[in-house]
Formats: structure tokens, sequence, C-alpha cells
């Protein structure tokens, strides 16, 4: 009652005394519930692991003996500026000095301009501490970090000084120019217009700092390099990082600024906003609300099932439908890969913009399943595939199959990673959560199909050395597995030119694979075999 009359008061009494008053009135309160509740949740997670004798976050993992992480710390720090409570502004101000007093200085290093993983670190480059991308330094972390300076920068001009602001304009600077120096294929670096994530993430930025220091050359970097993500999304509306519960997450946010930051005469303005659309329709079409899983193929999953594992999508599809009804759990911090939960203070941020963007079919999806569907569309990460990779799912009540057929130059998918890239998959509702069957990856060149019913393998360039490695989800009702006849809530049928003689093990909980144990259910050839690798799966709901 009192609040109400104030408010009628301000109203009565001009416009400026109104925005002084809504300023005050805190930004995380003018967003959407669902944006707001993310928000407070990840913060106050955050808040727990903030060691403010440093101004660094610890490392989440927490399994690090109190070493504290740089790109979670400036995450946090852009958190704390949206929140403007108490001493926040003087602690995000610490951390962000602090992450740039760890940005790599000499530009003659490879890592130029992207900053120490962690304060403790020797420094890369020594005898002790060799140079080795993705291991000593992560080239993306100017990409994170950047990213996370400039949306602070846009939201947040007023609450960080001009000495600041300065230096956080100079810290990007040596960002940008450090990211010029990855070309994919060249210094064991990787960033090609397919490596999507960072790839969106260097162009906004790229041209953001080029649009704010007034050089033309930055600019036209990153917008050259935008035009080149832009041709190969063009070609099929796909992007080439494809369907990755994590990645696609940070792609999204990487679009919104595209959308948001980039003057109208940038090609990323408009084509952001397209992007950003057509990504999540492709989302619409695999997401599975029952499972609360994206169907497969996942080109980079931390994970065999959503509800299990926290990838940066979730954040997205919490602030649109909720938290109810996004594939969390209540305590997300036990999540496997919880890790990444700190991004989502910057999707909260971002997330009224970003949700208006969203196509309503594609929110629709995240609650409602439309019923048995099949999706067929095309990915394309140059230099890695002769061919686009094709893409294949059919989903339908309480069980999603998907597949992709595809010839590489390594196993694993771009990132060269057979225990992120699950290039066929199987997930259904056992009654007890989602089960799932997925494709370990051993070899270069698969096709996968699915249909109706069933997941059809088979390997073109294989031989009778080749296997089928099934890994096959645990089982509340199911202790132990021994034959197919075990796997709760699903009857699976194999056959093909494989040794009907399948070899059953379980992982071991050392031999977990991105924290979940499971069922290795491998076929072989039979010996001397000269045919075709193939396994034919046909399954049915039980
Ligand atoms: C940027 O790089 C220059 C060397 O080119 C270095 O002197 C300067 O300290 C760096 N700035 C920041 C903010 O790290
Ligand atoms: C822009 O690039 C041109 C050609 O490479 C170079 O001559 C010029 O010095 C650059 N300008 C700036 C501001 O970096
Ligand atoms: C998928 O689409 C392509 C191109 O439109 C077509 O050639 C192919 O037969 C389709 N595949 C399936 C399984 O429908
Ligand atoms: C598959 O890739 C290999 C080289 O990695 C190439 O020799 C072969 O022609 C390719 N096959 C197809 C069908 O593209
Ligand atoms: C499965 O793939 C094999 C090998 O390509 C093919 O001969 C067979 O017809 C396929 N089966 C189905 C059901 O699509
Ligand atoms: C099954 O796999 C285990 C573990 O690799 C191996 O020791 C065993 O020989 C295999 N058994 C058969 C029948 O292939
Ligand atoms: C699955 O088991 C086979 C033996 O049957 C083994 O060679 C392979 O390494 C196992 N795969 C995984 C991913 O654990």
């Amino acid at each position: 009652m009192f609040l109400t009359s104030i408010t009628v008061w301000l109203l009565c009494f001009g416009t400026t005394v109104i925005s002084t008053a809504s300023t005050k009135s805190t930004f995380v309160s003018t967003l959407s519930k669902d944006a707001q509740d993310l928000f407070i949740e990840s913060m106050d997670w955050l808040d727990r692991m903030y060691d403010a004798d440093a101004g660094y976050v610890y490392d989440p993992s927490a399994t690090t003996a109190l070493r504290h992480d740089t790109r979670t710390s400036a995450w946090y720090a852009i958190g704390l500026l949206a929140r403007n409570q108490n001493d926040d502004i003087d602690q995000a101000k610490r951390i962000i000095k602090n992450v740039i007093s760890g940005q790599f200085k000499d530009p003659k290093d490879q890592w130029f301009g992207t900053y120490q993983q962690y304060p403790e670190e020797p420094t890369v480059g020594t005898s002790a501490y060799p140079p080795v991308i993705y291991t000593t330094w992560d080239p993306n972390w100017r990409g994170f970090i950047g990213t996370a300076f400039i949306i602070g920068l846009e939201e947040f001009p007023d609450l960080i000084d001009l000495q600041l602001t300065d230096l956080m304009h100079r810290s990007l600077y040596n960002n940008t120019i450090g990211d010029s120096y990855r070309v994919g294929g060249v210094d064991g670096d990787n960033l090609y217009p397919s490596y999507t994530n960072p790839s969106l993430m260097r162009a906004i930025t790229s041209a953001w700092t080029g649009n704010t220091f007034k050089n033309g050359n930055m600019t036209n970097a990153g917008e050259t390099y935008a035009k080149e993500i832009i041709d190969l999304f063009d070609r099929a509306d796909t992007l080439s990082e494809f369907n990755s519960a994590t990645y696609t997450g940070v792609s999204l946010l990487a679009l919104t600024m595209w959308a948001k930051y980039a003057p109208q005469t940038s090609i990323m303005s408009s084509k952001g906003k397209q992007i950003l659309q057509d990504t999540w329709k492709t989302i619409g079409t695999l997401y599975h609300a029952e499972l609360r899983n994206l169907a497969g193929p996942w080109d980079r999953g931390y994970g065999f099932d959503m509800n299990r594992y926290f990838g940066i999508i979730a954040a997205h599809i919490w602030t649109l439908v909720g938290k109810d009804s996004a594939p969390v759990i209540e305590k997300v911090y036990m999540m496997s890969h919880s890790a990444d939960f700190a991004i989502s203070p910057l999707v909260a941020i971002l997330a009224d913009y970003h949700n208006a963007l969203v196509p309503q079919s594609a929110v629709d999806s995240l609650t409602q399943f439309p019923g048995e569907h099949l999706v067929n569309t095309s990915a394309y990460s140059i230099p890695y595939d002769s061919y686009p990779r094709r893409i294949t799912a059919w989903l339908s009540e309480r069980i999603s199959i998907g597949g992709e057929s595809f010839n590489e130059t390594v196993v694993g998918g771009p990132a060269i990673n057979p225990t992120q890239f699950n290039p066929a998959v199987i997930q259904w509702n056992t009654g007890d959560g989602v089960g799932f069957i997925t494709l370990h990856a051993t070899e270069a060149a698969i096709d996968a199909v699915a249909g109706p019913g069933y997941l059809n393998i088979t390997y073109p360039y294989g031989t009778s050395a080749s296997q089928f490695q099934l890994l096959v989800s645990t089982f509340a009702k199911q202790a132990n597995v021994v034959s197919w006849d075990d796997v709760q809530g699903l009857s699976v049928t194999p056959s093909g030119t494989i040794n009907p003689d399948i070899n059953i093990t379980y992982s071991m909980t050392d031999g977990a694979i991105n924290d979940f144990t499971f069922w290795n259910f491998t076929y072989s050839m039979p010996e001397g075999s000269t045919e075709v690798p193939n396994i034919l799966l046909e399954v049915r709901l039980k």
C-alpha cells in the first residue's frame, strides 16, 4: 500500500525522479521472474564460493585444494555489478582488476591477451609450465572473459568508473589482438569458423572493441569472421557445432550479444537475431519435453542425461519456462558439470532481450511434447567433414532416437573427443528416469540413421577389427545387467553383420565417462569377416 502511493507520487512529479528511483530499485528487480530466480540462485551459490580475501572465486569443483578460478571470477563480477547491493560494486572492481592483472601481456606469446586459468599457476612458457594449448593456457578464455566484460560495460556503464572502464577497454584490446593470432590448423590451434562457440565470441568481441577504439581493422576483422560463420550457417540454417546442451547455450549467449550490441551497420545485427531464432527452431524439434533432454546426436555432450548434468542451455530454458520445467534438479549444484552454472548470471542479465526473440513454437516445445515426429537436417564442420553430417532423429512419446552420418578426418568429432561426441543415441523413460544407449565413437566415418523404432549404424570403412561399443545406462530396478533383456523399460532387438556374442562389462566408477557409470555392450565382428560392419537396433517401449 505504502509503496503503491510512493509510485503514484513519483508518477505525478516528473520523469527525472522516476528514472533515479527505478535505477535504485535495482536492475535485478526489472528482470522477469524466472530470470530473477536464475540470477538469485546462481549468485547465492557463487557468493558461497567467493573468497573475499583474495578477490577471486574458488574453483567451483571443490576438488582443487582451494585454488581459485579466473573465468568463474569474471562471470561473478558481472553478476555483482547487476546486483549492486552492499559492497558488490567494490568487490566487482577488485575481481576485474585481479582478472586483468592475470592477463598475458607479452604480444610475442601465442597466449597473449588470454587470462591465467588460476592465479596460483606458474608462469606459462617456463620449462616447468610449458605453453600447451588447452592445458596450461586456454585460448577460449579470451572469448569467455571478453564477452563478460562487454556485457558489464554495455549493461552497467554507470557503475564502472572511468579508470576501470579504460582498463577493461585496454584488456579487450589485447584480448582481441591475441585472439587474432588464432588460425585453425596453425600452431596447434583449432579456431575455424566451424568451431561455433568461440567463433561467435571472437566476431563480436573484435567488432565491439574495434568500434570502441575506432580501429577499422579490428572492426573489419570481426565482421569478416562473422561473415564466414554466417556463410557456414546459411547452408542449412544450422550451427556447425550442432546440438550441444553446453555449447549451444554459449552460442545463444554470444548470438544475443550479436543482436543486441552490434551496430545496425554490422552484419551481426540482423543476422544474429535470425541465427538465434533458427537455432531455437532446431532446438524446438530436438528437445523432448517429457524426457527433458535434447534428442541425439550430440556433437559435444558432457553427459548422457541432461537431468543429471548441467548444460548451459538449461539456464536459458529456466528463464523461458521456469526452473520447475527446466532440465535441472532442485539442488543444481549437485549435478555433474555444475561448474558451468557460474555462467548463469550472464544468461539471466540478457534473458529478457534473448527470450523476446525465441519463436513461440520453440518455447512451447520446452514444456509440451508435440507428438511423434522426424527430424532431418545437416551440419558442416570444415575442415573435418568430407561432406555435411546428415542428422536424423525420431521422437515419440517417452522415447527419442538420433543419429548422424559423416566422414571425418578424426575420431570423436572436431573436438577429437569420443567422450563428448555422441553420434548415435537412444533415450527413453525407464519409469525411473531417463535411460540411454549411446555409441562410443571409435571410427572416423559412421552412418547412423534414426527412424521410427530403430537406429541403424554402419561403419563404411570398418574392418573385421571394428567394434560397436554401446554405452548403456544403469537402472534403478535392475542392478545387474547381463543381456538386453535386463534393460529397464525398453526391448531391444539387435541384428546386422556383427558377431551376436555380446560382451557386457560394467564401467566401474573409475571408468565412468562424464561422471556417468554405464554398462558397456560391445559387439565385435565375426573373425575374418569381410562384410561392412553394421548393427541395427530395433526398439520398443516395454
Ligand atoms: C596490453 O599489452 C601491452 C603490450 O602490448 C602491455 O604493455 C599492457 O600492459 C597490456 N595491457 C593490459 C591491460 O594487460
Ligand atoms: C590496418 O591494417 C593495415 C593493413 O594491414 C595497416 O597498414 C594499418 O596500420 C592497420 N591500422 C591499424 C590502426 O591497426
Ligand atoms: C533427409 O533430407 C535429404 C535432403 O533433403 C534427403 O535426401 C534424405 O532422403 C532425407 N532423409 C530421410 C531419412 O528422410
Ligand atoms: C572419406 O574420407 C576419406 C579421407 O579421410 C576419403 O578418402 C574418402 O573419399 C571419403 N569418402 C567419402 C564418401 O567422402
Ligand atoms: C541398415 O543399414 C544397412 C547397411 O547400410 C542396410 O543394408 C539396411 O537396409 C538398413 N536397415 C534399415 C532398417 O534401414
Ligand atoms: C570382454 O571384455 C573384457 C574387457 O575388455 C575382456 O577381458 C574379455 O576378453 C572380453 N570377452 C570376450 C568374450 O570378448
Ligand atoms: C567397452 O568394452 C570393450 C571390451 O568389450 C573395451 O575394449 C572398450 O574399451 C570398452 N569401452 C569403453 C568406452 O569403456
